[in-house]
């Protein structure tokens, strides 16, 4: 006996009955961005590693632990996108896009990173990307924020998330930070755990994203980032939250949040929920205004987020808010060979008004069709046989388009009625 082929750990199919509540997210998303004139991009899932090291930080768990890297044949160096930021810029810079103007970007699609597979947490995840640049100012923070929390609302699920925000300072201010965290860090190293330790010199503002319940005490006493902020990064932030207010958007201010990826500076923010247990994030992001130099592109502010629609989709299912599949209108069932082209002719003319039909495949007996029509959940069964053709409602509410076409299709069937009325 042959052996079967499995699924990849961490590399979860989407299968039929999944696949509608994607396609509503996939489409709500899309009508928002296209209302505040982002444009869709699409970039390869490969990309050369080093564009990662460079961007997401050499120091970061996704670029040292997570990335599914290999050469190829021509000995280059390359990596599955652990997410769309560096490759949405990448692409900025080569298409000579980002040069003095404000662009709105935004992409929808698969991003890969090693992690330990677990509920939320997978091997392949989606992410729509949203990429503001060229705009120094916080209306971009702004502008993002809004749009991140007009997604989640379109999704429905803006009850069960919380808006979680923070400012990381210029890289003027953060620099300074990071030599005072790292002084305090160093005198308390023997309290912190191993992780922890082992990031002190390397990335020591991580530490402060730490899970560790004793580091998290611990760290209430560490020195604050607000401390540490110029007045531009003070500025900046006031202005964001002046203009979250204007716009109703409620949030929670959480010095501790500072974001896994190295390239945030100012706004960092988080949309998190109690409903998915530890992968609560659902959608995150932030000002990144070093990046686009970083990647050789000149000084250009940017800003962006990314939404994880495995766990937006999985807190519309602990919400009970999954969207109902759009249905079949019409089952075709036929006997014959004569009412077999019928059938086929009729399914065309009711595709063609716009509906959804499923013709049965078998050639057999009426029997086995009807019984699959009412499993199939169609609205209406049509039945060809012999020289005439029957419709019969199978769930209410039919739409009176098309109950007129059967009527139309069917008229010995009309004719009956009317007589027997
Ligand atoms: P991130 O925080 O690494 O940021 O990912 C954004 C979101 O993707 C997370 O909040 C989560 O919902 C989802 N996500 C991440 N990893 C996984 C996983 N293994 N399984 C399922 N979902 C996951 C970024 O990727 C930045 N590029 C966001 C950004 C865009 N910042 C500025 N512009």
């Amino acid at each position: 006996m042959s052996t079967r082929t499995r699924a990849l750990r961490g590399f979860p199919d989407i299968g039929p009955d999944d696949t509608p509540a994607w396609l509503a997210l996939e489409d709500a998303s899309r009508a928002v961005l296209e209302r505040y004139g982002y444009a869709q991009v699409r970039m390869p899932v490969l990309e050369s590693t080093d564009l990662f090291a460079r961007s997401v930080g050499e120091v970061t768990d996704i670029v040292e632990k997570e990335m599914f890297s290999f050469v190829d044949r021509d000995k280059n160096a390359m990596s599955l996108r652990p997410e769309g930021t560096a490759s949405a810029v990448r692409l900025g810079i080569d298409g000579g896009l980002l040069h003095n103007a404000q662009r709105r970007l935004w992409y929808v699609g698969p991003m890969f990173r090693h992690e330990r597979p677990q509920a939320g947490r997978y091997r392949q995840f989606h992410q729509v990307g949203v990429e503001c640049f060229g705009i120094a100012s916080a209306l971009a923070d702004i502008e993002v924020i809004q749009i991140s929390a007009q997604l989640l609302a379109e999704a429905g699920v803006a009850d069960a998330v919380t808006l979680e925000l923070n400012t990381l300072g210029s890289a003027a201010s953060r620099a300074v930070y990071r030599e005072t965290l790292r002084d305090w860090l160093r005198e308390h190293a023997e309290q912190l755990d191993e992780d922890s330790r082992n990031r002190i010199e390397r990335n020591p503002l991580r530490v402060l994203d730490s899970k560790v319940p004793a580091t998290q005490e611990l760290l209430q006493d560490a020195p604050s980032l607000a401390a540490s902020l110029d007045e531009e990064s003070v500025t900046h932030y006031a202005q964001l939250r002046a203009g979250l207010d204007a716009l109703g958007i409620a949030y929670v201010e959480n010095p501790r949040l500072v974001r896994g990826l190295d390239y945030y500076n100012h706004v960092v923010f988080e949309w998190t929920t109690d409903q998915l247990g530890s992968q609560g994030t659902v959608l995150a992001g932030g000002r990144y205004d070093g990046l686009v130099d970083q990647l050789g592109g000149g000084a250009v502010p940017a800003c962006g987020f990314a939404m994880g629609m495995e766990r937006v989709l999985l807190l519309q299912r602990a919400l009970n808010k999954v969207p109902e599949a759009g249905g079949i209108d019409v089952y075709v069932c036929h006997e014959g060979e004569t009412a077999r082209s019928r059938a086929l002719q009729f399914a065309s003319r009711i595709r063609d008004a716009g509906f959804t039909v499923v013709m049965d495949g078998a050639d057999g007996r009426l029997k086995g069709q009807i019984k699959r029509a009412a499993a199939s959940g169609a609205g209406a069964r049509l039945v060809c046989k012999d020289e005439r053709q029957d419709w019969t409602g199978l769930n209410g509410g039919l739409p009176e388009a098309l109950v007129k076409l059967m009527t139309e299709i069917c008229p010995a069937q009309a004719q009956a009625n009317e007589t027997k009325n």
